[in-house]
Formats: structure tokens, sequence, C-alpha cells
């Protein structure tokens, strides 16, 4: 183990925390956390915890999250200015507005939102669970579905409903992951499947390709990031080309060392994920006195509210 995972590891133990890097993470700080996962993932592993502090080698919401479910603990960030372009795209008196004009309207929210705006929310969902959080709704009531567009398309296409109004925000991210670096893929390598975030702006070109033959349906998976390492840990594939953040690519071929995983596009870097450095997170974990600038906090009131809405979620599952 090298010298800085050592005294990463030490600075942990000292001062009872844990360190929770997401899949996107780079593969060195993915390497020394105790916990790697998606987002939904870690904070319920920060909420059970017997940690006094949670390190979120993350971004900013995500760090929220783990602080509405573990409210008695000290969540630190190693980048305070670690946000996230999909949350950026609406605000709570946007989605004030918004819901001024569909008075009765049930509010599902990607949890990829600030506290602010899970605070205005009736239930939060994941990418893994979606699909399901839309169809405990009641089919004759209206939803507003933010913030991401391409998956508020994927939950229209697999629900079937047409009553569901979706905010058009997008992670610049997997917007970049377009048809045209999908399609080109696709046809360079036609043995291969395909893993895609419904995130990604070619998601609807993965199913076109499917429905056309192209892509046999059987090998072309719209997957969360978790979703993506179960599936991985039984592939059976050669190769399996991965439409999402390429952070994603270490933990798969850790998992499924036999197969081959190769980015949609190798450019597909979250920038804000990549603000985790090795020193960043090393000074997060220093003296206590002089952390209290890694420190995310939620107001007591803005976190009651946002917590309802994360919790409706836990409840009706993965
Ligand atoms: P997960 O919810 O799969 O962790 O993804 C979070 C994210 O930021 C996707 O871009
Ligand atoms: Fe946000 Fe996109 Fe980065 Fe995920 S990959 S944290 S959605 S900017």
């Amino acid at each position: 183990m090298a010298a800085w995972q050592t005294r990463v590891h030490a600075l942990a133990a000292a001062r009872n925390a844990v360190i929770l890097a997401h899949n996107y993470q780079a593969p060195i700080i993915q390497d020394v956390a105790h916990h790697v996962g998606d987002s939904l993932a870690l904070s319920r592993i920060a909420a059970t915890s017997d940690a006094e502090t949670i390190v979120f080698a993350g971004v900013h919401f995500m760090a929220e999250t783990a602080k509405l479910l573990s409210p008695a603990k000290r969540v630190l960030i190693p980048d305070q200015a670690a946000g996230c372009s999909l949350a950026d795209t609406i605000n709570a008196d946007q989605l004030r507005a918004w819901k001024a004009e569909h008075p009765g309207a049930v509010v599902v929210s990607y949890v990829n939102t600030t506290a602010e705006v899970k605070a205005e929310t009736d239930v939060c969902c994941t990418s893994s669970n979606a699909v399901d959080v839309v169809r405990s709704i009641p089919e004759d009531r209206e939803i507003l579905f933010l913030p991401d567009q391409f998956l508020g398309a994927h939950v229209r296409r697999a629900t079937g409903r047409t009553n569901i109004h979706v905010w058009l925000g997008e992670c610049h991210v997997h917007a970049d992951i377009s048809p045209s670096d999908l399609v080109e893929s696709v046809r360079a390598n036609p043995a291969a499947d395909l893993y895609v975030h419904p995130e990604c702006g070619c998601t609807t070109s993965a199913l076109w390709l499917a429905e056309s033959g192209e892509l046999p349906a059987a090998r072309t998976h719209v997957l969360s990031t978790g979703g993506m390492l179960d599936h991985a840990r039984r592939e059976t594939s050669r190769q399996v080309l991965v439409a999402t953040e390429i952070g994603m690519l270490h933990q798969l071929r850790k998992a499924n060392p036999t197969t081959d995983f190769q980015p949609v596009n190798p450019k597909a870097a979250c920038p804000f994920m990549k603000m985790t450095t090795p020193e960043k997170l090393e000074a997060c974990l220093g003296d206590p006195s002089l952390t209290r600038g890694y420190e995310v906090d939620v107001p007591a009131d803005v976190a009651a509210r946002a917590r309802q809405a994360v919790e409706r979620m836990v409840a009706i599952g993965n």
C-alpha cells in the first residue's frame, strides 16, 4: 500500500471516519475508500455506519443526501466546489413556479438535486428506481419529473404514461455521449454488448438500434451505475461498450477482469467528480478544529422536508 494510502487510513481511524467514494471518482480515490458505490448505496452506508464522521468523495448533492439520512454525523466533502451541472438546472424558486402551473401534480425529483429542491419534492428517485417510483403513483395523477430530460424520457417510455411533464435539464457529461458516438462505437464493435446510463443523450438511439435489430435488445442494457456493476459480475460477453462517465470503468474492470469494458466516449469525464484529489482528501481528514471548511450541513427546516422525500423513495425500494 502506498505511503499516502496508509496515512489516509491512519487519519480516518484516528477520527473514527469512513471514506465513501462514488463510482465516478478517480481510480486512486476509489482505491483508498472504505466503500465505493452509487449515490444512494453510499448514503445508505453512511446512515448505517458506526463512524462519527463521513467523508464523501463525490459531489455536493451526494454529501447533502448523506447528511439528510444521518443528521447526527459530521459529513465532510474534500472540495465544497464539487457541484453538478444537472443539479444546477433547477432551483427551489423555479420548482415552486412550475408547481404553481400544475396544481395537484406529484413532484418526482432525481437525487441529483439540491436539498432545497428536495424540500419542494414529494418523492425522490435514482436512475435505478425511477421507473418503480413513477409506477407507485396512481395513473390519474399528473407528474412533474425533474431535472433530467433523458431519464424523464426513459421513464415515460418504460411506463407508457403520457401525464408526465419533464424538466429540460441535462448533465453536460452524459448529454455529450451523443447518438453519433454510440452508433460509431456499435458499428466498429458489432459483437459487443452495450450498457447505457439513462442520463445519456444517446439512450433513445440505443433503443432505436435495438428495435432496428442492429444491436439485439438482449445485448442492450439501460442501467444505473449500481446496475452496471451487478450486470458486470455475471457478464459473459467478451466486450462491453459503456455509455457513462469514464470513472465507472475502474469498478467494472475490477468486478469482471475477463470482459473488455470500453467507453463509448473516452472524453466523458465529470470535472466535478475529478475535483477530489489525494491532497484534498488528506487535508479534509486533518485536524478537526481546522477542517470546518469541509463540513456539509443542511438547515433544519429544509432537512426535515427534504428527508421525507428521500425516505418515501427508500420505502418504495430500489
Ligand atoms: P448514481 O445515482 O448512479 O450514483 O449516478 C449519479 C450521477 O451523478 C450520475 O451522473
Ligand atoms: Fe452531475 Fe453529471 Fe457529474 Fe453526475 S456526471 S455528478 S450528473 S455533472
